[in-house]
């Protein structure tokens, strides 16, 4: 693990618009700088780098935090490549924190693992680029497919001589350890005899290197070059520390900036797929070579877009397989679309055939929603057997019951009954069982659900329906509060509290009293008072990291939120601070006016923000005890009810008392 140190001395020296300046033509503007959204394809720009925040926001996407989180959303690292890219930049040594010896050992262990792989790689493209039986034999093959040279040299293509051990050997005498070269299945140790003997995987086949998102080498497909039916068309890596076959999407390095400015992910079978479709242009592409589709694969494209687009051979029965697979991208949320290809062809062999203008043109033209090309192709098989077709109701009830979003389910329902001539009723039905069965065992996908909503909500400013406005309140209302700790959460200012007390005829009455704290304390004490936690995980966990602070420095301390290795929080931040300046920038006489304006209302903002998140608590229990009356047929406990209206009642009043 990278040291505290280093990642201090990382934040300390790297300038955020240094860093984005490497990607994005930045122009002064005011304080800030202005360029280009990275993200989007616009005309006018509207991203912010602030040199005196260390901040960036992109206005397009709505994106915005650090130079770490840029280089994470830009370049797709992680927080350690992000750090140690940044290292290298401004020449920082990079300490690495002690280790147990258990955990030394695994690393070096993959990290050995990866070496061998790396040198396996460069050795394999070498033999095919400068020897003469590697030219003669892997790259004619390769030319004779097509492929250009500089599509080769792209994705590291090689070749591995047909001998018993020449990689070995080569390996074994630039000091890599035997041992390595066996947990990554390079080598294949056969024991017996008077001496073990050793061999090569991959003798006499054309290697594909498979790269890890951020460009290591996890491990290799070899394709035989003769016809032999009997021998094993592809060789890949076996399973090992560095080489999960369930994790990996083959052409992910090479697509991944594409993807994401594509907003779309093309899924194919095969190695020459992924290779064929991006030397034709089409370089959003990923191959899950040649297996079902994994839940940890479609992960790895949902952290750069919510849409794939699969693509089938025209083979029946192979896209008949793949249908299941495709539920499980449903169930991340993610929109799905078809294209199949004629009859005999795969993406390869089309790509070849056409030029970049008919491929493109052709997955446009054919690229179908996943669930109507479903009905389509089932109905043709059910057509005229009653039996038949009631099974595929349910089958396509079971992919529309897949996808978390409400109102994208209803409009699927009616295009389904449309094309299969039923009653949408009988679908609603059907597809009504189905979530409730899921929801009990799937709990926290509709959590997530749920704060999906929420965010949408936020991102809307106003709630839709009367459901949604409970949790769209709450939601702002705790927002409003990690803004308002933020921004004024250091200030010491004068505020005025309602003491409850009681008349002297028993009666509860209100009476003023007035006293300073820092706004942050007075947050707090409030909140912990009424053990309020707050439902958007988010606000939650920001919540607590500046109730962390508090509690250390006695003061927030934003700097630190900025740099958290949490980019969710880094981003929120961020984009609360950003949001702020982007009001306050544009006139300074606004400036001027916005902060004594503030200072004025300051008490008030921050009262009315405790009060009106207990009204919408104390709305919600009063609300959850008349429905459990209504669905539950529970007793209704009149007094309690009779507490919380009257509770609320004052919270109204003191609400309107503080102005
Ligand atoms: N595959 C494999 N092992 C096999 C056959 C296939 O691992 N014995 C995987 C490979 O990743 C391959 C993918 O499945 O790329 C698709 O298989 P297939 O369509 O048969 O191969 P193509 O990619 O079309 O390869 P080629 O065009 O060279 O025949
Ligand atoms: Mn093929």
């Amino acid at each position: 693990m990278i040291t505290q140190q280093t990642i201090d001395r990382v934040f300390e020296v790297a300038q955020v618009e240094e860093v984005i300046g490497e990607f994005v033509q930045l122009k002064k503007s005011g304080s800030s700088f202005k360029g280009l959204s990275p993200f989007t394809d616009e005309r006018t720009p509207s991203f912010m780098v602030s040199p005196v925040k260390q901040i960036w926001k992109d206005f397009s996407t709505g994106k915005g935090g650090n130079a770490i989180s840029f280089l994470m959303e830009h370049e797709h690292y992680t927080y350690p490549e992000a750090i140690r890219w940044l290292a290298k930049k401004y020449n920082i040594e990079i300490e690495e924190t002690e280790q147990s010896d258990e955990q030394k050992e695994q690393m070096n262990e993959r990290e050995s693992m990866f070496l061998v792989s790396k040198f396996a790689k460069d050795y394999f493209h070498d033999l095919l680029m400068n020897s003469q039986n590697g030219r003669a034999i892997g790259l004619s093959y390769f030319k004779e497919r097509g492929f250009r040279e500089d599509i080769i040299e792209k994705f590291d293509l090689g070749y591995c001589k047909d001998e018993w051990d020449n990689f070995t050997k080569a390996a074994l005498a630039k000091g890599y350890d035997l041992k390595y070269l066996k947990s990554t299945g390079l080598t294949i140790v056969k024991e017996g005899g008077a001496q073990d003997r050793k061999f090569d995987r991959f003798k006499g086949r054309v290697m594909f290197p498979i790269h890890s998102m951020s460009g290591r080498i996890l491990g290799f497909g070899g394709r035989i070059l003769t016809n032999d039916k009997k021998a094993a068309k592809y060789l890949n890596s076996p399973e090992s520390e560095i080489y999960h076959k369930s994790k990996i999407l083959y052409g992910l390095y090479h697509a991944k900036k594409e993807i994401a400015k594509q907003d779309n992910c093309f899924l194919v079978e095969g190695y020459t797929d992924v290779i064929s479709f991006y030397q034709s242009g089409v370089e959003n592409v990923v191959a899950s070579s040649g297996t079902a589709l994994t839940p940890d694969q479609i992960r790895l494209v949902n952290r750069l877009t919510k849409n794939i687009t699969v693509l089938f051979d025209g083979d029946a029965a192979g896209i008949r397989a793949s249908l299941r697979g495709i539920d499980l991208i449903l169930e991340q949320g993610m929109n799905v679309k078809v294209v199949s290809f004629p009859e005999g062809e795969d993406p390869d062999s089309f790509a070849k055939a056409h030029s970049t203008a008919e491929l493109k043109s052709y997955l446009e033209e054919k690229s179908q929603d996943f669930i109507e090309f479903k009905v389509s192709l089932l109905m043709e098989e059910a057509k005229n057997d009653p039996v038949k077709k009631a099974g595929l109701i349910r089958d396509i009830v079971t992919s529309i019951s897949k996808i978390p979003d409400g109102i994208q389910r209803e409009v699927y329902v009616q295009e389904c009954a449309r094309i299969m001539d039923i009653s949408e009723r009988v679908l609603f039905s059907e597809l009504a069982q189905l979530i409730n069965k899921g929801a009990s065992k799937n709990s926290t996908q509709s959590t997530q659900r749920a704060s999906e909503k929420t965010k949408m909500e936020l991102v809307k400013g106003k709630a839709s329906g009367k459901g949604a406005q409970k949790i769209d309140q709450l939601t702002i209302l705790e927002k409003e509060i990690i803004r308002i700790l933020l921004l004024y959460g250091n200030e010491v200012i004068d505020f005025i509290n309602w003491v409850d007390v009681v008349d002297k005829h028993g009666r509860p009455m209100l009476e003023k009293e007035e006293y300073q704290n820092s706004v942050s304390n007075e947050l707090y004490l409030n909140l912990q008072e009424d053990e309020i936690e707050f439902s958007n995980e988010l606000f939650r966990l920001t919540y607590y990291e500046l109730v962390h602070q508090l509690n250390q420095k006695e003061k927030i301390v934003i700097d630190q939120l900025i740099m958290h290795e949490n980019t969710n929080i880094s981003s929120l931040v961020t984009n609360i601070l950003m949001d702020e300046e982007k009001y306050t920038l544009s006139s300074w006489e606004r400036k001027e006016v916005f902060v004594t304006e503030t200072a004025k209302i300051l008490p008030k903002l921050v009262t009315d923000a405790i009060l009106n998140l207990r009204r919408v608590l104390i709305e919600k229990k009063i609300e959850g005890i008349l429905q459990d009356i209504q669905e539950k047929q529970a007793v209704p406990d009149l007094e309690e009810i009779s507490n919380y209206t009257e509770l609320k009642k004052l919270l109204f009043e003191k609400l309107n008392r503080v102005v």
